[in-house]
């Protein structure tokens, strides 16, 4: 039976900025063990840095393995991303698997090496996809892609892994106030057509997302009081989708 006093062990990829970052503060905050895992160090205080690049095996298998150095893992935020802007002509074939080796089969990487850990401490894992993954947007179809398929794979891996009360879930984010929106701004296509423009993200009304309105939301779906809830889909988009 998984010792339920001592601290959790946390482990956030894309601890570095943003959302991941919020995220890891809002654990560490709550007494919990956390490991930000990025490929930039500039992890909060109190946090401990792993180097790790999620679209490589060899790299997160050894990360993973170092924050399961205590015999367990109890959480799993996966929330390290790129975006993906630009006419579907001009994506590159190495761009397409950049994007995908980030957000889709990094977090299948990191699922894998952690999930016997995650076993021996009844833990959970809580996704971060996008409002993309769910609802058609022009101009972003290699990030809509790959955030589809990582919306689905956390509903396949949920019913796979529920016999053992494993839960799985997912956060989709509309636009949140955080560094990767300031970079879309710049790799916008200039010629958008007007017919279809008002279905990016960018065009959320109101005010950003705060990234600890997603990272208090992460934290509750990776919390006893959600034991309950696998292979949830939280739409956190203001109505977007
Ligand atoms: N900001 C938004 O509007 C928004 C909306 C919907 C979904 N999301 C998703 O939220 C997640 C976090 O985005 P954010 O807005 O905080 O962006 P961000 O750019 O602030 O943070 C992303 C983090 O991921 C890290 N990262 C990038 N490539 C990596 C790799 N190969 N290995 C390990 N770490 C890597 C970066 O170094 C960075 O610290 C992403 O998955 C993104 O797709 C963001």
């Amino acid at each position: 039976m998984p010792d339920t006093t001592a601290p959790r062990v946390v482990v956030v990829t894309g601890a570095a900025s943003g959302i991941g970052f919020a995220t890891a503060e809002l654990f560490r905050d709550e007494g919990a063990t956390v490991f930000g895992l990025d490929i930039a160090p500039t992890v909060p205080d109190g946090v401990t840095y792993v180097e790790c690049n999620v679209g490589s095996k060899e790299s997160v298998d050894a990360a993973i393995a170092r924050c399961a150095g205590g015999g367990r893992i109890d959480v799993l935020a996966n929330v390290a991303g790129i975006v993906q802007f630009g006419r579907f002509e001009q994506i590159s074939e190495a761009e397409f698997d950049r994007v995908h080796a980030v957000d889709l089969k990094g977090p299948f990487l990191t699922m894998q090496a952690a999930l016997p850990h995650l076993r021996a401490a009844g833990g959970n894992i809580v996704n971060v996809s996008s409002v993309a993954g769910n609802v058609a947007q022009p101009y972003a179809t290699a990030y809509a892609a790959a955030k589809g398929g990582l919306t689905q794979l956390t509903k396949a891996l949920a019913l796979e892994l529920s016999p053992e009360n494993i839960r799985v879930n997912a956060i989709c984010p509309g636009t949140v106030d955080t560094p990767i929106v300031s970079h879309v701004a710049s790799i916008f296509p200039p010629d958008l057509d007007p017919r279809v423009a008002d279905r990016l993200m960018m065009m959320l009304p109101g005010p950003a997302i705060a990234p600890a309105e997603i990272g208090q939301a992460i934290v509750y779906l990776a919390s006893p009081a959600a034991r309950m809830i696998t292979g949830a889909v939280l739409a956190f988009d203001g109505g977007m989708s």
